[in-house]
């Protein structure tokens, strides 16, 4: 299987925000963000494997502006990191007034896909080659995350987490 550059997986989506799509006070619902940034990311895991993905989890996500209507939002999705049959994608979201020529970070995440097979179990996907400093650095990183998010996830003992295992870990 050929390795890719996280470029070929790189997404860009753009909303506009409408009224339904906002809470009483004019800004856009957190739910609805999330829906959105669950799609951009998942199109980026798929254009690193090539086949139907699901969303395994979602990292910690704080919403650090609001995006108001009106606006447009904006969601930049690259994959950071493929490993066995799971990938890692990092999201960037913005909303900007296009009238006033305003663009502001929105919060910015991380969210876990795996490829699935025909049959819908785990399938392997190719390896992922960083290509700039910045992508190396967060292709180091995401080993980090996987172990805190597996954790969390209770999928892996936090003595099997390595260096993390003194976050975790009293002796
Ligand atoms: C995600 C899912 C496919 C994992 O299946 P599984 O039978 O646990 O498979 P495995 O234990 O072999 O794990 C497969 C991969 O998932 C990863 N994974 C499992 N749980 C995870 C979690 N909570 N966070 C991140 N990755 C996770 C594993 O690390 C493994 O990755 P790797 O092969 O790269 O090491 C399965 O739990 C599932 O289908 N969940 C529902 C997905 C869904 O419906 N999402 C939409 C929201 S409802």
């Amino acid at each position: 299987m050929q390795g890719k550059h996280p470029q070929d997986t790189y997404n860009i989506m753009s909303e506009l925000i409408l009224p339904n799509d906002t809470n009483t006070l004019g800004n856009l619902m957190g739910g609805r963000l999330m829906h959105w940034m669950d799609i951009a990311a998942a199109i980026s895991a798929m254009k690193h494997c090539n086949c139907p993905v699901v969303t395994a989890s979602v990292d910690n996500v704080s919403f650090n502006n609001p995006i108001k209507l009106g606006n447009l939002l904006t969601i930049e999705a690259k994959l950071t990191r493929s490993f066995n049959t799971s990938m890692e994608v990092y999201l960037k979201v913005w909303g900007e007034d296009l009238s006033a020529q305003y663009k502001y970070v929105s919060n910015e995440a991380y969210l876990t896909f795996v490829a699935l097979d025909p049959n819908g179990r785990p399938r392997k996907v190719p390896e992922l080659l960083p290509q700039t400093d910045d992508e190396k650095k967060m292709y180091d990183g995401a080993l980090r995350r996987r172990q805190v998010r597996l954790i969390l996830g209770g999928k892996m003992k936090p003595e099997d987490a390595g260096e993390l295992r003194a976050l975790f870990v009293k002796d």
